[in-house]
């Protein structure tokens, strides 16, 4: 019976070995204990930031601002509200929502273990007030004189505080401190609810559904191929997140002229000539417009593509009743994954929305060991709709993870290629 058990203990050493080696990329052990990070946070000292607002991926962006900030305080941040609301201006509007009702709180903890640390308010010992930290404001508060102010929060009294509550702007509106592989960690924590996961799965299979369906038909000729379910998650799709609506159009047009550049704002019909000059594009293929609600009424948005492009809106798809059921926040998150997932997106370089997608898309390939490449070859090729690229269709676009501040990435630039080689020894990420 002993010879039994240590002979079966030595052949599952051996097994384990075989396959650790076969296969890198799987862990035996919980995803915590794969990353790098040696140092740890403070677990009885707390930031609180104020309520996150604007749009899903600004308050990515706040979101991670406030997680730095605390790092840097050798703090844990006190799980923030968020707002479901896209209202910016109005703060009854705000709508909060906990953090933990979008995003999974225990494996953003497991996965940032040591970078960075979120806590609960039930987890406060309340021994002491919290200590208010007011955030300058105007253009006499420099970057400087911002991070001064946090570097003396580590040294003077209000260190002894359990928690220092800093009051004022939303904090995307902070000075940023950060380069852009800081940010890219926090995001890389931050994983969707299971819920919003399987709507946007759902979203993504009746696109290639439709995909499908096209194909037998043009290849076919009117025969139903058989279409089995790894089929079917192998057809491609294009995402487009069109920005062409109205409002949009009047900041986009009043920034062109505050800046003086002409490639920020695209017309539908630049946006559908450009998308058609892609090149390589097996057609027939979906293109699944990633639209704001107001253009959903709005019917024009689905003609003048180029034969073989299948442009699909949430009403066309029939998928507006998932989307329906949710807050804008929610609604947006489905979109952000059907984006990130798409086999070519295609964005705005002036949207945050599309900059943090291509952000996404750039960590996903270099998480492939692809170090320098648009993507055309791995499914993963983004593009900027606004600038023209090679034979006159949109620039091809993935994120310069060297950037030392994520402004560009916030604001948009005009500044992008695929040309920038990414980061490969720095990151020590494998999930
Ligand atoms: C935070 O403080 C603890 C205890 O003082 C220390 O061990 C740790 O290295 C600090 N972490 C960082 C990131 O500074
Ligand atoms: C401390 O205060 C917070 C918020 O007011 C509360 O949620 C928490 O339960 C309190 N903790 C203790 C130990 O009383
Ligand atoms: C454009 O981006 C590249 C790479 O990110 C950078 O080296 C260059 O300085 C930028 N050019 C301008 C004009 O900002």
């Amino acid at each position: 019976m002993v010879w039994k058990c240590i002979i079966l203990a030595f052949i599952l050493l051996v097994l384990r070995t075989v396959i650790l080696d076969a296969f890198p990329g799987i862990y035996w052990t919980a995803p915590s204990t794969t990353l790098a990070f040696q140092a740890s946070l403070r677990k009885d000292k707390y930031l609180e930031v104020p309520q996150i607002a604007w749009g899903l991926n600004n308050q990515k962006i706040a979101f991670a601002r406030a997680c730095l900030t605390a790092r840097l305080l050798n703090r844990t941040l006190l799980m923030p509200s968020l707002s479901t609301s896209l209202s910016y201006k109005e703060v009854e509007l705000l709508q909060p929502i906990a953090f933990d009702k979008i995003f999974q709180f225990e494996r953003f903890n497991s996965i940032c273990n040591g970078f960075v640390q979120l806590g609960r308010y039930s987890d406060l010992l309340n021994q002491t007030k919290p200590f208010e930290l007011q955030k300058g404001s105007g253009r006499k508060w420099t970057k400087e004189r911002d991070l001064y102010q946090l570097e003396q929060c580590k040294e003077d009294s209000s260190d002894k505080f359990e928690v220092i509550r800093i009051v004022g702007k939303n904090p995307f509106l902070w000075h940023d401190h950060w380069p852009v592989t800081d940010y890219a960690k926090i995001f890389e924590c931050l994983s969707f609810v299971e819920e919003i996961e399987e709507e946007a799965a759902r979203v993504i299979s009746k696109i290639r559904e439709a995909g499908a369906e096209a194909r037998s038909k043009t290849f076919a000729h009117g025969r139903k191929l058989v279409t089995s379910g790894s089929s079917i998650q192998s057809v491609p799709y294009i995402a487009v997140h069109m920005r062409v609506e109205k409002d949009w159009m009047i900041h986009c047009k009043k920034l062109e002229r505050r800046l003086n550049i002409n490639q920020m704002c695209s017309s539908k019909a630049e946006i559908t000539e450009r998308v058609a000059n892609i090149h390589p594009l097996q057609k027939p293929i979906v293109v699944y417009l990633a639209v704001a609600d107001s253009l959903l009424e709005d019917n024009s948005i689905l003609s003048g593509w180029q034969q073989g492009l299948l442009p699909f809106d949430k009403k066309k798809l029939g998928v507006w009743d998932i989307y329906k059921k949710y807050p804008y926040l929610i609604q947006s998150a489905i979109d952000y994954e059907v984006c990130l997932r798409a086999d070519v997106f295609v964005g705005n370089s002036f949207s945050t929305f599309s900059s943090l997608v291509v952000l996404g898309r750039t960590l996903k390939l270099m998480k492939i060991g692809v170090t320098r490449s648009c993507g055309v070859e791995t499914g993963l090729a983004s593009y900027a709709y606004n600038i023209i690229g090679k034979h006159s269709g949109p620039q091809s676009w993935i994120t310069d993870l060297s950037a030392s501040s994520l402004h560009s990435i916030s604001y948009g630039t005009n500044n992008i290629s695929c040309e920038v080689k990414l980061l490969q020894s720095n990151w020590q990420w494998r999930i």
